[in-house]
């Protein structure tokens, strides 16, 4: 198995059996470079230090790490149950990494139950480690089939409700692309969808500070994909509204809770307000794995605060001084949305909505019925 071929998309991800290589995406968009990850303790610290980032890809890229030391791990003396043990451990560790996105602890949870059975009919430790394996593989193929399915989901609902509009024109905010998921990409992957339909007029991204996702890395996107494209600041976006120059907006999402409150990279919320004001669709788009249906609301989310370098210095705390010395400093990296300013949520199972009247989705029906129950 290795990484899935990925149309000419960029990859952040590069996978064969015993190799793991991440893009090194704070040196983008100038520089190219490929980080080998050894171990899951390569994994941590990539996914902390933001060599990877994005909620899918963190997911997937941790994933990988503990399955490329797995796959080189020499004379484990253990059994089976041991073998699970280290697994869960090791997992457990990976999910400190970064606390805000759900992908990877989601994937935490299934991954122990596939352990924990297969270690259960079987005393060899080898066993357990190549269904663990076997499962992180596959992840890393799932992600790009359900971004695609995202895409056309996407796509086919905002041409429906924006039938009387020609050609779109679309807001984006943070990276929701390739890099940030195993390939395709989530928000933008609906755009990309609308691009290919002949339906995009046009894609804004905005910088999303102070981390430069946005300017960094949709736009490096976007300009590969040959579609036509604006960068604005992010104080720019209301401005942007004001002008009639969006039909809607589509952002990703790190967690979203049972009732539809998602939690997205700092800004977010900025746009969801702003939308509501200028009467303009604003619409969620990730997989079923970026859900939390332990929490109630958005109320619930963890949220990470980053370090205070990100703004003080230039480039999201790289480059030199450029604030004050003696100023405090407040770096959340993200907000929650509340359901009752979102339009719709785009899945891979397909899209969900309210109920005419409601404030808030019923998330939970929405799966139940996507598994069958
Ligand atoms: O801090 P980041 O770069 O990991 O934040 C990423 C985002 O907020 C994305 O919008 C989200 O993870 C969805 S990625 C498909």
């Amino acid at each position: 198995m290795a990484t899935p071929a990925n149309d000419s998309s960029l990859q952040a991800i590069r996978y064969r059996p015993g190799s793991l290589q991440l893009l090194d995406q704070r040196k983008l968009p100038l520089q190219t470079i490929y980080i080998d990850i050894r171990n899951s303790s390569d994994g941590w610290t990539a996914i902390r230090d933001m060599v990877v980032r994005g909620a899918p890809a963190i997911a997937v890229a941790g994933a990988l790490s503990l399955a490329v030391e797995l796959f080189n791990l020499e004379n484990f003396e253990g059994t089976s149950q041991d073998a699970s043990s280290l697994i869960t451990k090791k997992l457990e560790y990976l999910v400190s990494s970064r606390p805000t996105a759900v992908n990877l602890s989601d994937a935490a949870t299934k991954f122990n139950e596939i352990i924990s059975k297969a270690a259960a009919t079987t005393s060899d430790a080898k066993d357990v480690f190549k269904v663990f394996i076997e499962a992180a593989e596959l992840m890393l193929e799932d992600d790009v089939t359900s971004n695609k399915a995202i895409g056309s989901f996407g796509a086919e609902f905002i041409r429906f409700q924006l039938k009387d509009i020609n050609k779109l024109s679309i807001l984006t905010h943070c990276n929701t692309g390739s890099l940030a998921t195993a390939g395709y990409g989530t928000a933008l992957g609906v755009i990309r969808s609308l691009q290919t339909d002949g339906v995009l007029e046009h894609a804004y991204c905005t910088e999303t500070r102070p981390y430069n996702q946005g300017s960094r890395l949709t736009a490096f996107e976007l300009v590969h994909e040959k579609i036509p494209a604006t960068l604005i600041t992010d104080s720019a976006a209301a401005a942007l509204m004001k002008a009639g120059r969006v039909n809607g907006i589509i952002v990703g999402a790190d967690r979203v809770a049972s009732n539809g409150d998602t939690a997205n990279k700092i800004g977010t919320y900025n746009l969801a307000v702003c939308a509501k004001h200028h009467d303009i669709p604003f619409y969620v788009a990730a997989p079923l794995t970026s859900v939390d249906l332990s929490l109630q609301s958005g109320d619930e989310i963890v949220i990470e605060e980053r370090s205070p370098l990100e703004l003080l210095n230039a480039h999201g705390g790289r480059g030199e001084q450029i604030a004050a010395s003696g100023i405090s400093v407040w770096n959340p990296a993200f907000d929650v949305t509340p359901a009752s300013l979102i339009s719709g949520i785009f899945t891979e199972k397909g899209v969900i909505t309210k109920k005419t009247g409601s404030e808030s989705f019923d998330i939970k029906g929405f799966v139940q019925r996507a598994q069958g129950n």
